[in-house]
């Protein structure tokens, strides 16, 4: 099948690069006090977007603007108080204003409606959850003891052994929001990896399936599996289907730390090295390297912090990394070494417009 087109790496990095330029120039023009002011109270904002995804206003918003009185009604708010949220993100440019009382979406709060292809209102309520709330107020807890804060808050647990034991709402949203950024992500994939190279392509840690089921819509010879803990996959098979790809897909229930299965010719970690402590990321590699034969390849899908001043570095999300289960961004260079360490070389780096690279990494030797 043909690939699908994919805006030019180049042209997205000098865009970023302009605004970044933008940024600093107009915070030299204002006085230090009032940007540092800016910055901190801008802390605010997420919890007006959160207001329009978690009481699902975008969704009352779909077919145009409306009154404040009208959309409190909708969602059972209070009209004094919806009105000073919504006066205040009108004011922020990211809800249209046509008359004093009437709001509507703009394209950008449009991503908000559930049923937008481009939806990203699991990951607006993933974020701001109260759970990586509490870890992110203990921030600089973790910077004194350099221990992720996730663990610290529930009795050495990991959020996956959270999810399991007490927590399967925030699991299902998890996995949501995992989802959706997946889908926003998937077409730039296809754009630049020759998936069709394969035969058996797994995915491990895959969640609900949504990236093995885009790729083997679009490599329609490749047969696929995904292996990740039960509650992860309870609703795989709902997207598989969606995507009529369920009879080429195996859903394999298991812990990719204890062992991985042999047998299949690429291997995909998508996010996952990066959320892993020092202990699971080994045993994972290792179980990788003592089940991939000479000529398979592990596909591993990560942000990359750029080794000099320029790209796009994942800045924040690697210190959302440090405070929930402790792990953490790499350069390539350190990606090189991670894999070297564990019987692997790293082949291939492929980049697309996107923040996410595609490493294609081989045993050593083969
Ligand atoms: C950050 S999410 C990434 C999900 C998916 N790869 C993506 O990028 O959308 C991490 C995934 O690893 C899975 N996971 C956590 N512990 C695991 C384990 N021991 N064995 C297999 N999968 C695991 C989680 O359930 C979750 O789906």
């Amino acid at each position: 099948m043909a690939r699908p087109k994919a805006p030019p790496l180049w042209i997205v990095d000098t865009a970023k690069q302009f605004s970044r330029k933008l940024t600093r120039f107009q915070r030299k023009l204002a006085p230090p006090s009032a940007t540092l002011i800016e910055l901190v109270s801008a802390r605010w904002r997420p919890h007006a977007i959160f207001v329009l995804a978690q009481l699902e206003i975008a969704d009352v918003l779909g077919d145009g603007p409306k009154d404040v009185g009208a959309i409190a009604k909708a969602v059972g708010a209070d009209e004094g108080a919806l009105y000073r949220v919504l006066r205040a993100l009108a004011h922020d440019g990211l809800l249209t204003r046509p008359s004093p009382r009437t709001f509507g979406l703009t394209k950008v709060t449009d991503t908000l409606r559930s049923d937008h292809p481009r939806s990203v209102r699991q990951f607006v309520r993933m974020l701001m959850a109260d759970y990586n709330s509490q870890s992110w107020a203990r921030l600089t807890e973790a910077v004194k003891t350099g221990e992720p804060q996730f663990q610290e808050l529930h009795q050495g647990r990991s959020l996956w052994q959270w999810i399991a034991d007490e927590a399967p709402e925030a699991g299902e949203l998890f996995h949501d929001s995992m989802k959706e950024l997946t889908r926003l992500a998937l077409p730039l994939f296809l754009a630049t990896y020759d998936f069709c190279q394969y035969n058996k392509i797994l995915d491990i840690g895959g969640g609900q399936g949504t990236l093995i089921a885009g790729i083997l819509a679009h490599a329609t010879e490749v047969t696929g599996g995904v292996l990740d803990l039960p509650q992860a996959l309870e609703k795989a098979p709902e997207v598989l289907r969606a995507t009529g790809v369920e009879a080429r897909c195996e859903l394999i229930e298991g812990n990719a730390f204890e062992a991985v299965p042999a047998g299949w010719d690429a291997y995909v970690l998508k996010n996952i090295l990066h959320g892993l402590p020092d202990a699971p990321l080994s045993a994972l590699l290792n179980n990788l390297r003592r089940q991939l034969t000479a000529d398979a390849h592990l596909l591993v899908i990560e942000a990359l912090v750029p080794s000099g001043p320029k790209g796009t570095h994942p800045s924040h999300l690697d210190l959302q990394m440090l405070i929930g289960a402790g792990g953490r961004e790499r350069t390539v260079t350190e990606y090189r070494q991670l894999f070297a360490d564990h019987g692997f070389t790293l082949k291939q780096v492929v980049r697309n417009a996107g923040i996410f690279a595609l490493m294609v990494v081989v045993p050593v030797d083969s």
